[in-house]
C-alpha cells in the first residue's frame, strides 16, 4: 500500500450520483519528452498553467452489476465515442487506487473553453478534470482528504492519464519529475513551483496563435516511444535538467531575457528531438517558422520581451510580462495575426 491506495470499502459502492471538476490546460516551459515505465518522465518539466483554457467535467456514476468499465463521453453535449479507448486504459492503470471503478456506469459530461479543432491538447485539461472527479466521487464515500493530499492524488492520477496533465492541478507554475533542482520534485505527481517567484512573472501573457487547425500526423505517444532509441535523448534529458536549474534562477531575478532564451531553446529543443527521431518527423508549418522568425526580428527592432514557445504541434504560444502587453498584443493583431489559420488566436494568461 503507498499514499495514493484508497481505504474504502468495496461494499458501500452503492449509491448513485454526481460530481464536477474543473481543470485547466498548461504550456510547458521546460518540455517532458520521452518516458518510461508507466508514465515515468525521463526528464523534469515545468509549466504554466493556463486561466482561460479549461475543461469543466461532470461524472454521473450509476452502480452496475456487471464486471466491465462502461463510460459514456459526451463532449459538448454529443456522445463521443473517441475518447472512450483512452479512458479504459486510464481506468486500468488507476484501479489499483479507485476501488469502484467497476461497479458504476459512468456518464462524462464535457466542455472545453477553447475550440475543439484549435489545436491547444484537451488531454491534459481533461483528463485532470475527470482525475479531479475521480477524487471528488471517493471523497463523497467518506475519504478524509486534506486540500493538499486531494490535488496530490488528483495530479498522480491525472499523469496516469496523460504524462503533462499532471502539471495542470495547480494553478501558476508546476514541477514534474524528480530533478536535484526542485526540493520535493516527483516523478509520480506534480507539485506546486515552490521557489521565489519576481513579480514580473504575476499574470504572465500567453497569446495562442492556431497556425494549422488540422490533426497533427504523429501523436505524442508516438514521439516519447520514439525517445526511446533516440541518438540524442540522452543530451536532451540533462539539457532540459540544467535548462530547469538556470530557469530556477531567472524566475527568481525577473530576468526576462534569460528567462526567453531558456523557453526558446526548449521549444526549439523539443522540435529538434523530432527532427532527428527514427524515423523523423515534423510537425512545425510555413508559418511556425515564420512567426519565429517575426518574433526575433520584433525583439531587434524593439525592446519587447515576447518570447515563443510550442508544445507538440504547429501552434505557437507567445509569452510577454503583463506590463507589455498594449505593445505585443497590437504587434500580433498587426503583423502575426495573418499567419493564423482563420486569423485564430487564444488570449490567455498563468496566474
Ligand atoms: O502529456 P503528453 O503525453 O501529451 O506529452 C506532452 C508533451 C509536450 O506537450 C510536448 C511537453 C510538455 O511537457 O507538456
Amino acid at each position: 500500500m503507498n499514499q495514493f491506495h484508497s481505504k474504502l470499502n468495496v461494499q458501500d459502492f452503492k449509491t448513485e450520483g454526481k460530481v464536477s471538476a474543473k481543470c485547466s490546460s498548461n504550456i510547458a516551459l521546460i518540455k517532458y519528452w520521452g518516458k518510461k515505465d508507466v508514465q515515468i518522465p525521463m526528464n523534469p518539466s515545468l509549466s504554466f498553467t493556463l486561466n482561460n483554457s479549461y475543461t469543466s467535467s461532470e461524472l454521473i456514476f450509476k452502480p452496475k452489476n456487471s464486471e466491465e468499465f462502461l463510460v459514456n463521453v459526451y463532449l459538448d453535449n454529443q456522445l463521443n465515442e473517441l475518447f472512450v479507448p483512452r479512458i479504459y486504459t486510464f481506468f486500468d492503470r488507476i484501479e489499483e487506487f479507485i476501488p469502484f471503478l467497476r461497479n458504476y456506469e459512468f456518464d462524462i459530461i464535457t466542455h472545453n473553453t477553447f475550440p475543439h479543432s484549435s489545436g491547444i491538447a484537451s488531454s491534459a485539461s481533461g483528463m485532470g478534470a475527470l482525475a479531479l472527479c475521480l477524487v471528488e466521487m471517493e471523497e463523497k464515500f467518506g475519504t478524509n482528504f486534506t486540500k493538499e493530499e486531494k490535488l496530490k492524488k488528483a495530479s498522480f492520477l491525472a499523469r496516469l492519464g496523460s504524462g503533462s496533465a499532471c502539471r495542470s492541478l495547480y494553478p501558476g507554475l508546476s514541477v514534474w519529475g524528480e530533478s536535484e533542482f526542485v526540493e520535493g520534485s516527483s516523478d509520480l505527481y506534480a507539485i506546486p513551483y515552490p521557489y521565489e517567484i519576481h513579480e514580473i512573472f504575476r499574470n504572465f501573457q500567453d497569446t495562442i496563435l492556431l497556425i494549422d487547425e488540422g490533426q497533427k500526423k504523429v501523436s505524442s505517444s508516438v514521439g516519447h516511444k520514439l525517445m526511446e532509441n533516440h541518438p540524442y535523448a540522452k543530451q536532451r534529458f540533462s539539457s532540459a535538467n540544467e535548462n530547469l536549474s538556470k530557469i530556477i534562477h531567472a524566475i527568481e531575478k525577473g530576468d526576462l531575457k534569460e528567462f526567453g532564451a531558456i523557453v526558446e531553446h526548449e521549444a526549439l529543443s523539443l522540435h529538434a528531438m523530432m527532427f532527428t527521431s527514427f524515423p523523423s518527423f515534423i510537425l512545425m508549418k510555413p508559418g511556425t517558422i515564420a512567426v519565429i522568425e517575426k518574433v526575433r526580428d520584433f525583439r531587434a527592432q524593439t525592446s519587447a520581451n515576447l518570447y515563443f514557445t510550442l508544445d507538440a504541434g504547429a501552434n505557437v504560444h507567445l509569452l510577454y510580462p503583463e506590463n507589455e502587453k498594449k505593445l505585443c498584443m497590437d504587434y500580433i493583431e498587426n503583423e502575426l495575426k495573418p499567419f493564423c489559420a482563420k486569423g485564430k488566436v487564444i488570449n490567455d494568461f498563468s496566474f
